[in-house]
This record gives C-alpha cells, sequence and structure tokens, in this order.
C-alpha cells in the first residue's frame, strides 16, 4: 500500500508529486472530452435533437487545456485520450493536438472517435502524436448503423478504419451492445478480428443516454459472452493488465482479439487509474460519480498552477473506490448524455 500523502517540491528535496488515491492507486491518465457536440445521434447516448450543447465560451479554450495539460504532466500523468462527443467536430483539433507534442506537455494521446470525419486527417494525425484509436461502431450493417446512429455514414467509418490499418495505427472497435437493437450484430462484428490484428470489445449499455429515464433492460456481459461462446467455443481469457478495462479474449487462429467492457456491472474498477475532464472543464474522478472539481473556475480566477495542483490532489484523494459508491456518493442518478460527461 502507497501512503496517501500529498507531497510538494521543497529546495531541499525533490518530491515526488504523483497522483495517488486514498486506496493507493497512481493515477496517470487523463480523458478529455474537447467537445459535446457530436455529428451523430446514437439512440443510447443522445435524443434525436441532441442535447443542451454548452456554449463555446463554456468550453475550455484551448490555451487553457494546455495549460491544464502542464499542470497534469507536473503531477505525472503520462497518458491522454481525447475524446467528446466527436472531438474531429471542434475547430482547430489538429493544431491543439500539435502543440500538446510539439511542447513535449505529453508523449502523444490516443483518440476515442467515430471515425466518420477522420478519412482526410488520418496521416496529419499520426504526425501530431496518435498512439492508438477507439472507434466506435456497433454494427457493420448499413440499415442498421443509420437505425442506431440515425446518420448514413457507415462507408465513411470502414474507410477510415481501413486506412488506419493500413498506417499500422493499433485499433480498437467499440460496440455499444443494446437489447433489441443490434444483438445479431455480435459475431460479425467479432469476426472482423478473424483477419485483422485489432480488438473488437463489447460494452454494456449504460444508462447515458440523455434522456430522463435509466434503462431497465440490458444485456450484461455474461449474457454477451454467452454469445460469444455459442459461436467461438475455443476463447482463451487473456490475463488483465493494470488499468484495462476490457476482458479480453483470444481466439485460435485468429489475428486479433475480442473484449468484453462490463461498463455498467462495474467490475474493473479496482485498478482503476483515470480521470476525466469534461468539455466545460469539470474533473470526474470517477464516470459514475459528481462533478468533483471546476478545474474552469481555477483556471479563470487568477488561481496559480500550484494550487490547481493541490486542488486537484485533493479531489484524487476522494476518488470513490469503485462505480458503485461514486453512484451512491451522488444526490442525483446519472441521466446525462456520455457526450456532456466523455465517452
Ligand atoms: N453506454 C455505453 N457506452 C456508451 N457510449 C456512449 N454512450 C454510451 C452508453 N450509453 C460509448 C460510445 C463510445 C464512447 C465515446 O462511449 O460508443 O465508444
Ligand atoms: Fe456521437 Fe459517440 Fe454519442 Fe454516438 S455515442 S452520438 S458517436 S458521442
Amino acid at each position: 500500500m502507497r501512503t496517501n500523502q500529498i507531497y510538494f517540491k521543497t529546495p531541499i528535496q525533490r518530491v515526488k508529486m504523483a497522483l495517488i488515491d486514498s486506496h493507493g492507486r497512481q493515477i496517470n491518465y487523463v480523458r478529455l472530452a474537447v467537445t459535446d457536440r457530436c455529428n451523430l445521434r446514437c439512440t443510447y447516448c443522445m435524443p434525436q435533437h441532441g442535447i443542451d450543447f454548452v456554449r463555446r465560451d463554456d468550453l475550455l479554450s484551448y490555451e487553457e487545456i494546455i495549460r491544464l495539460l502542464k499542470i497534469f504532466k507536473s503531477l505525472e500523468v503520462t497518458k491522454l485520450r481525447i475524446t467528446g462527443g466527436e472531438p474531429l467536430v471542434r475547430k482547430d483539433l489538429l493544431p491543439f493536438l500539435k502543440t500538446v507534442t510539439d511542447q513535449g506537455i505529453m508523449p502523444g494521446f490516443h483518440l476515442t472517435t467515430n471515425a466518420t470525419l477522420t478519412l482526410p486527417h488520418i496521416q496529419e494525425l499520426i504526425d501530431t502524436g496518435l498512439q492508438s484509436v477507439n472507434i466506435s461502431l456497433d454494427t457493420l450493417d448499413k440499415q442498421r448503423f443509420i437505425d442506431i446512429t440515425r446518420r448514413d455514414h457507415l462507408d465513411d467509418v470502414l474507410a477510415s478504419i481501413n486506412a488506419f490499418y493500413q498506417l499500422d495505427v493499433p485499433i480498437k472497435l467499440n460496440m455499444v451492445v443494446s437489447k433489441g437493437m443490434n444483438e445479431q450484430d455480435i459475431i460479425p462484428m467479432a469476426e472482423y478480428a478473424r483477419h485483422h490484428k485489432i480488438q473488437v470489445r463489447f460494452l454494456e449499455e449504460m444508462p447515458f443516454n440523455g434522456l430522463n429515464e435509466p434503462k431497465s433492460d440490458f444485456m450484461t456481459h455474461h449474457d454477451i459472452k454467452k454469445v460469444l461462446d455459442t459461436h467461438l467455443p475455443d476463447l482463451t481469457p487473456i490475463p488483465f493488465k493494470e488499468g484495462e478495462t476490457s476482458q479480453n479474449y483470444q481466439v485460435s487462429g485468429w489475428k486479433g482479439d475480442v473484449g468484453i467492457i462490463a461498463s455498467y456491472s462495474r467490475t474493473f474498477c479496482g485498478s482503476c487509474n483515470r480521470l476525466r475532464v469534461t468539455p466545460t472543464g469539470q474533473l470526474k474522478t470517477c464516470l459514475y460519480g459528481k462533478n468533483e472539481l471546476s478545474l474552469r473556475t481555477h483556471l479563470r480566477n487568477g488561481s496559480s498552477d500550484k494550487e490547481i495542483a493541490q486542488k486537484i490532489q485533493e479531489a484524487v484523494q476522494k476518488k470513490p473506490v469503485d462505480g458503485f459508491a461514486a453512484e451512491a456518493g451522488r444526490f442525483d442518478t446519472v441521466l446525462e448524455s456520455m457526450a456532456s460527461i466523455g465517452g
């Protein structure tokens, strides 16, 4: 067990500034949502008419984000994921990413995207430090893609996947499995990993759909595993890596592998190493928890970097042990869209 003490640099010692929570976990991974906007309308994420998207002034500016990332760097955060909404709908994303890597603030970045807008930018993304890509894709069927996302972009997504693959970018495909929506797509999606060295991951649906009602009926990771088992009898579990959220399986003879993320059953919280920053600069220490700290307020009220670092340390100290404890600590129920929380 590591100690829970907060360390600061003193002239006498070079003391560690790592973010360590009260459960002994080192938090070295930040998921940064750069926008809540999206060009799709996935039924499990937001209603047809969208959500109340935030005003531009309420978003963290790129300058504010750069400052924040430098603070995270000083707290020994080494992994950055850019997410949303759909990150590529935010103007000037690529020059911003170039600054992050050119200034050596982070060694590079991982990207979560719906891959509808990426095709013209793939080489530039790689040149600016793209380390891997997680692509949200819930079906390979053209009509079902339209039914789920309410837009007709499957061909763009497939072209992007192909281009990332040709350029050796590590790819994970994330499929949200929803009862009555795309159960029949589990095996065709898994089959993608037969001849491609990629990972296909199946996610339990979470009730973050921007509506005022939680979902009563959903497919659990056990249900998903059962479907995989009936078609792929020789799944071999791959041991969990620290901080990983998916239970992965090898299929003999396949180039890629498959994984299941128990996003609602929350089986993976124990080794959580992550923080989230929402588009409006709220720090979330757990996806299921409340906003712990408005970083935006501190970035705009004259606080020093050291003061902000200390606030982050304090919030991390209170990071709940798991998603159930986080949810129990709220007065409300989590009903907002995944796009406003940051996927
Ligand atoms: N349940 C599970 N995953 C979701 N995502 C968005 N909404 C939900 C939900 N209700 C996923 C997307 C994408 C990431 C940004 O979050 O599929 O992979
Ligand atoms: Fe957009 Fe992702 Fe939400 Fe779909 S799940 S509407 S792609 S943010």
